[in-house]
């Protein structure tokens, strides 16, 4: 059983967080404002942004939004994206980030993606200084490798400092982090965050009706979610969707939510009405025989030891 993250009133963080990555570009101060209170009335807690979305806009307008509610909501973001993860870079992004929220501290600093070229001890010694200015409570990695993290939280152990969190991506067509990161984050009492869970809004199957989105918008998008079997996995979650009378973007949300190492996955649209299927999946309960049902319609990923002609599932 993992350790529950908690706002700074005490509460839980829930079941879902909200990702901000569209505030302030594809969605405009309106439409962000309306996602923020939906997921507010929904009962969302913890909202993820970063130094790196929308050029300082998301980190901003999120600020603007939690200043009456602060206690209650549990604040992240990322640093490190560019610039390399060395002490210096991250202070000065850090920096920069807690202007635009307007805060002091924020509760859950992430590393954004791994920088082979830093010393991971320089880095996490500069996470555990955070710490000690009270300037955030939680750490967390992400992009990273399971045995990068493994490395991490063995070099943080040395530091009295723990990695809480984990954000890989994951869904019904990236499935890689079954294999070695979610197991591991059961194991090390990480908290798994995943984002994408529609993968990029793919599982929506708003492609299959010749619609437009990210998917056609943004190239890496496009090169990412870019396989046939996606596209066909997507056009068979829509079918399960209709026999079920449900949105496949609730189907596909309450999958990500559904594995064994309880994982929080990250929400996230251009609307409020795009958003309200996904937040249905926090009152979904997807069956066990459902939940096989939807795993079966894309590949699961080859075990982490290569012997597969003894594996039994
Ligand atoms: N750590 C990282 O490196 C990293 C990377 C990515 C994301 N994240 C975090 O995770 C959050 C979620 O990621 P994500 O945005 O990739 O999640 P996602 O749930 O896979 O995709 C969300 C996108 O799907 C489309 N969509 C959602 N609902 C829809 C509906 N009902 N009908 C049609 N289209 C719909 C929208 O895009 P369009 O309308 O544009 O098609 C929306 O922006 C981000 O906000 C961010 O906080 C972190």
């Amino acid at each position: 059983m993992t350790a529950v993250l908690t706002t700074p009133s005490g509460a839980s963080h829930g079941q879902y967080v909200f990702g901000t990555m569209q505030f302030g570009g594809r969605a405009d101060a309106t439409a962000s404002r309306e996602m923020f209170e939906a997921c507010r009335t929904a009962g969302l807690r913890h909202f993820d942004t970063a130094w790196l979305y929308t050029d300082g806009q998301s980190e901003t307008l999120l600020g603007e939004m939690i200043a009456s509610c602060r206690e209650d909501i549990l604040l992240a973001t990322k640093v490190g994206y560019s610039g390399g993860a060395g002490p210096a870079n991250l202070d000065a992004q850090f920096e920069t980030s807690r202007q635009r929220l307007n805060q002091d501290s924020v509760d859950l600093l992430y590393l954004h993606q791994f920088d082979p070229d830093t010393d991971l001890r320089a880095t996490l010694g500069w996470f555990a200084e955070q710490k000690l200015k009270n300037r955030i409570r939680y750490v967390g990695l992400s992009n990273f490798a399971a045995w990068q993290v493994v490395k991490a939280a063995w070099a943080a152990s040395e530091l009295d400092l723990k990695i809480d969190v984990l954000q890989p991506m994951y869904s019904l067509v990236k499935r890689q982090a079954e294999v070695e990161i979610l197991p591991m984050c059961k194991d090390l009492d990480i908290t798994p965050i995943p984002y994408s869970p529609l993968g990029g809004g793919l599982l929506t199957g708003k492609y299959a009706k010749g619609e437009s989105g990210r998917l056609t918008e943004d190239k890496r998008y496009a090169a990412r979610y870019g396989q046939s079997w996606m596209y066909d996995c997507a056009k068979n979650l829509t079918k399960v969707a209709e026999r079920e009378g449900v949105n496949p973007a609730t189907l596909a949300v309450a999958w990500a939510a559904a594995h064994e190492s309880n994982p929080t996955p990250i929400l996230s649209a251009r609307s409020e009405e795009q958003l309200r299927p996904s937040l249905k999946a926090a009152h979904y309960a997807l069956t066990p025989a459902l939940y096989e049902e939807l795993a079966a319609l894309s590949p699961r990923p080859a075990p982490a030891t290569d012997r597969l002609e003894e594996t039994t599932e």
